[in-house]
């Protein structure tokens, strides 16, 4: 054979003997199939391989971790928590179904569904994350979703997520989960009967803000059936690579929760003392609308909390603040490794009036200390 030809022809083997910690990145849209008996177009969710978008041993390793640590039947992967949210809304709404989101759920997911998935005919409407059981209320006979995120974004509200799976389940509706706070481990979704819990992975399971891949893990046969359908129609492809740095990142993922736990209580405790602050909302602090539920559900809390500025001070002096920060960078996600503020002038909530006035912290693996030193200064630069 030509040399041109001969390189091309080379035929990969799995070494033997060779044994790391690391699971191997196998990329490949293309499989070898090795005959025509095993060709065919039949979709897979498990290990058929066929085609790389219906998974790489990678991609299925993670899935398969993820299922195990949430005690999920099957874990999906999309390539993004955003992706995540759209995925499960595609899997159980059609034209014409009604959905509930809690009205503090992260904002993007709130956009989709007034913009996009209104366009396609789905109505998705927002409920007081603490309503309980007083959901049955909003419940239609169109309704097939219902939306929790717990606690909610920024304003950190835990919900009564029981009450509301109960009410749900009474009426046929599915009800989801975004468990990115608790990394699909400090709340035990499907043991509160929960149907699909999906976790941007981009926060604590990649942990270094340096990877964006979500998960969507089911328990059921029919939540199964429904999300891997949909997930397989559209394509939602994700990189080996990126899912090698999740398994990665799940090898730490214990000692940065404890550390990160340890870190942002003290943190948010130091806060709640500060004259400057009204109060503080971290779920495991009674201050926290809610913490009865995060008691009562949760094993651990993690690593973002908000603090609300007393009202003596304008939303310019808080930006100002924030501004201040030298640790704290500006920038929007969490679960990483450095600290992070944010400052929300726009918050639109039905019930508070914090806009203006909200700071949200994630807090990193650097020392509190240096952290709490870090919130003072900036506070007396910026809070004359
Ligand atoms: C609660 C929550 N869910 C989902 C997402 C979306 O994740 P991603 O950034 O991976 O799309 C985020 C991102 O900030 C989030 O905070």
């Amino acid at each position: 054979m030509h040399w041109k030809s001969r390189i091309l022809h080379s035929t990969p083997t799995v070494p033997t003997g060779f044994n790391s910690f690391a699971t191997p990145v196998y990329r490949g849209s293309t499989i070898l199939l090795g005959s025509m008996a095993n060709a065919h177009d039949e979709w897979h969710m498990e290990r058929g391989w066929n085609y790389g978008l219906y998974g790489t041993p990678t991609a299925l390793e993670l899935g398969a971790r993820i299922a195990a640590m949430e005690g999920a039947r099957h874990t999906f992967l999309a390539p993004g928590g955003q992706a995540a949210i759209s995925l499960i809304y595609l899997s159980f709404c059609k034209s014409g179904s009604h959905a509930l989101v809690p009205f503090n759920a992260y904002g993007p997911n709130r956009h989709l569904a007034g913009d996009l998935l209104r366009g396609l005919g789905i109505e998705v409407e927002a409920y007081d994350p603490m309503i309980g059981s007083e959901i049955a209320s909003l419940v239609r006979p169109n309704t097939s979703l219902i939306w929790c995120e717990s606690p909610g974004s920024v304003t950190m509200e835990i919900q009564d997520v029981t009450a509301i799976v109960v009410a749900a389940h009474e009426r046929g509706v599915t009800v989801a989960l975004d468990n990115t706070y608790a990394a699909g481990v400090l709340l035990d979704a499907f043991a509160m009967g929960v149907d699909v819990s999906m976790q941007a992975l981009t926060k604590y399971i990649g942990g270094h803000s340096d990877l964006l891949l979500g998960s969507v893990s089911v328990n059921t046969e029919a939540a199964y059936r429904a999300v891997g359908s949909t997930h397989q129609q559209i394509g939602m492809a994700v990189s080996p690579d990126d899912c090698s740095l999740a398994l990665r990142g799940l090898q730490t993922l214990a000692v940065r929760l404890e550390k990160l736990e340890a870190s942002t209580l003290e943190i948010a405790r130091w806060c709640a003392e500060q004259a400057e602050i009204e109060t503080v909302l971290h779920p495991a602090m009674e201050s926290c609308p809610g913490h009865e539920f995060w008691k009562r559900d949760f094993t651990g809390s993690s690593s973002i909390f908000s603090m609300v500025f007393d009202r003596r001070y304008s939303p310019e002096q808080v930006n100002r603040f924030v501004d201040s920060l030298k640790m704290f960078g500006i920038g929007w996600s969490w679960g990483g490794t450095h600290s992070l503020a944010m400052a929300y002038p726009g918050l639109e909530r039905p019930t508070g009036d914090y806009a203006g006035r909200i700071v949200r912290l994630n807090v990193g693996l650097e020392e509190p200390v240096d952290l709490i030193e870090d919130l003072r200064a900036a506070m007396v630069l910026a809070l004359v």
